[in-house]
């Protein structure tokens, strides 16, 4: 009788211990290793610099521009995580984005958002005017070699050329900023860099 009553007591004992290690976590969630974050979409962009090319209203146009269209979102270290980093906005993300699917391979494909101020380096200083318009309109990666990861050129695919003149002008307006990203992570490998996902999805049924 009173052994019985200690058994039961170490197995509740047991399964409280066992509980408060696992805290919430289901055997086999594929989530288990994530958590929500709240990103930081809405940003100040930085005031475009002097520029001995383009006119300052060119240049405030960028700006505003840049800010309506979210663009430090990504490109500004620590906005993925909702910490932007106001010492190197749009200086780019070591925080990268997958853009495979999570439940099916376990280390996703990750691309970083480019550092875009006009640093030679690490940033957009040598890329020219020409391949930034079609950077941000079209997708096309340097040299068009490659379709640009994650970028939502099809939001942007109908600003106007004066528009994305005015974006380009500004983004060369800023200070150069020596920031280096981590290299693009293929599919499969696995990496040490934090990254986030992003989706909607739908039920299949
Ligand atoms: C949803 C996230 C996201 C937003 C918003 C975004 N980008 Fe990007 N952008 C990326 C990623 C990721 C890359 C790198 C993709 C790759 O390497 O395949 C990139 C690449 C670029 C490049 C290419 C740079 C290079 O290294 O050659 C330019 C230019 C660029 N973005 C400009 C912009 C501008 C301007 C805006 C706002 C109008 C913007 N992006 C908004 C994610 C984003």
């Amino acid at each position: 009788m009173h052994l019985r009553v200690l058994t039961t007591f170490l197995i509740g004992a047991l399964l409280m211990v066992l509980n408060a290690c696992s805290s919430t976590v289901v055997p086999g969630d594929p989530l288990d290793q994530f958590e929500p974050v709240v990103a930081t979409t809405v940003m100040a962009a930085p005031e475009p610099g002097v520029s001995a090319v383009y006119a300052p209203e060119m240049t405030a146009r960028g700006k505003y521009m840049v800010e309506l269209l979210g663009c430090g979102a990504c490109h500004t270290n620590g906005a993925l995580l909702g910490e932007p980093d106001a010492a190197r906005l749009l200086a780019g993300s070591r925080i990268g984005i997958a853009h495979s699917n999570p439940l099916q391979v376990k280390y996703p494909a990750i691309v970083f958002p480019s550092n875009l101020t006009p640093d030679d380096k690490t940033g957009v200083g040598l890329v020219s005017d020409k391949m930034l318009a079609a950077a941000i309109r079209g997708g096309v990666g340097r040299h068009g070699s490659r379709v640009l990861k994650v970028m939502p050129v099809a939001a942007y695919a109908n600003i106007s050329d004066a528009d994305v003149d005015a974006i380009v002008a500004y983004l060369r307006s800023l200070p150069p900023v020596e920031h280096l990203l981590p290299a693009a992570v293929p599919e499969g490998r696995e990496s040490d860099e934090l990254y986030v996902h992003f989706g909607v999805y739908r039920s299949r049924e």
